[in-house]
């Protein structure tokens, strides 16, 4: 039995493991990111210790003075970067968000439409995830294969209907916006509330390299802050507050609805985040969506089935691909790990088993913040065409590491080109 010293000491050792490896790999996942140096540090604080119930001035806690500052600037930021009458930045993830959303515009029994889980809706939208917990009926947009996004025909139908109390939009696999304007008119036809989860897709937005939800008419938007948006695992909700009671309705839904503490620490570095992206993230959205287009041209051109040619594959920074004549998701997935390139498996939208998805998902958000560009993409994709074609993937993983050795710093950020991978450390073993 393994005393509670050496207990620790092997969870050091696996942290540190962790840290040596991702140092060393190539990190595809779509929704994942590393904060800037000034943020981490602020992360790092002894914020990470406090608690701070209620809003700036109106605490349950003493001991908030500066923490009253950093989460006003963390607010007006918000609201600035995505040009909007209302933020709250205490949702500790995009989850919460939902939750909190879901607490404030909508009952147990009301309907509310979605996109499907196989369709790349996100599992807080499902009854397996948050809406059933809030009781919410989700009823789902009809889908366009060919094109991955709702089929805009069919979602205005649906709308006319079900008339939902709530239509909500959004998935974790985003390859192109949502056709909004073109269906927007029936909102106002059956009176709901509208309700864009951009958890994906904030750092395109607020680097007005997507579309941008408030603009098209969203009552809510909600989003996690740590996927294209290179900040802490957090959450921010906006609004323009167009529907009378939304400000207290959501503010009551965050807290005491569905947070008590909302971790002072990852608000300080949001705001950091956020300052950095005002001066950044217009140059950073940009190269995420040129790395994205060319690392598909690149996996496309070596033989390999990236979905939406037609469509030019994608206008986010994430790209999928049909790997099923590579003996499929799951298979492609580990061999690619055992080379050090990490992505994840996805259900695409013909799949029968969701136990056995024929798709990959890739994300350029990472990669480019690490210093990645077009012509980097193409040796990432053969990388991934060696794996899937079946080579042993311990011969590619020497090849990966020595790529990434040029691509361990953060970049679109304040103190550019420090290290990313770092982390503080005492020597010695406990
Ligand atoms: C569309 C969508 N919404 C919400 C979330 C949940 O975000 P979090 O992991 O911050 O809870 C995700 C996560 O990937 C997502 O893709």
């Amino acid at each position: 039995m393994p005393s509670p010293r050496e207990i620790a000491q092997s969870v050091r050792s696996f942290t540190r493991k962790h840290n040596s490896w991702f140092k060393d790999s190539i990190p595809l996942i779509a929704s994942e990111n590393v904060m800037s140096p000034a943020a981490r540090e602020v992360m790092n604080s002894d914020l990470h210790n406090r608690y701070a119930e209620g809003l700036p001035g109106k605490r349950y806690y003493q001991g908030n003075i500066f923490m009253d500052e950093i989460e006003t600037i963390c607010e007006s930021l918000a609201k600035e970067v995505f040009s909007c009458k209302f933020a709250d930045v205490r949702p500790t993830s995009g989850t919460v968000c939902n939750l909190a959303v879901l607490m404030a515009i909508a009952k147990p029994r009301d309907k509310m439409t979605t996109v499907a889980l196989s369709d790349g809706g996100h599992i807080s939208h499902a009854k397996i995830g948050a809406t059933g917990l809030r009781g919410v009926k989700t009823f789902n947009y009809p889908f366009d294969e060919d094109r991955m996004n709702i089929d805009v025909q069919g979602a205005m139908r649906l709308i006319r209907e079900v008339k939902p109390k709530v239509a909500l939009f959004g998935q974790s696999v985003y390859l192109f916006p949502t056709p909004l304007d073109e269906i927007k008119d029936v909102f106002s036809e059956v009176g709901c509330t509208t309700w864009y989860d951009g958890a994906h897709v904030l750092g395109l937005i607020a680097g007005k390299r997507f579309q941008d939800p408030m603009r098209q008419g969203m009552d809510v938007v909600t989003g996690s802050t740590h996927k294209t948006l290179p900040g802490p695992q957090h959450g921010v909700i906006l609004s323009d507050l167009a529907k009378d009671g939304l400000e207290s309705s959501l503010r009551r839904g965050v807290f005491p609805g569905v947070t008590s503490n909302h971790h002072l620490h990852s608000v300080a570095a949001l705001a950091v985040t956020l300052a950095e992206t005002k001066e950044f993230g217009e140059a950073y959205a940009e190269q995420i969506v040129r790395n994205a287009k060319a690392l598909a041209l690149a996996l496309h051109t070596r033989g390999m089935d990236v979905l939406c040619e037609k469509h030019g594959f994608t206008e986010s920074h994430t790209l999928v691909v049909d790997v099923e004549e590579f003996r499929g998701g799951a298979v492609v997935a580990k061999s690619l790990e055992a080379a050090n390139i990490i992505v994840n498996k996805n259900l695409l939208p013909w799949d029968s088993s969701p136990i056995r998805p024929s798709g990959i998902r890739l994300g350029s958000q990472e990669v480019t913040r690490l210093g990645m560009k077009e012509k980097d993409m193409d040796s990432v994709a053969e990388l991934i065409a060696r794996v899937a074609r079946g080579e042993d993937p311990e011969t590619v993983k020497a090849d990966v590491v020595e790529l990434k050795r040029s691509f361990t710093k953060v970049h679109y950020c304040f103190f550019e080109g420090e290290e990313a991978y770092d982390y503080p450390s005492y020597d010695g073993d406990l």
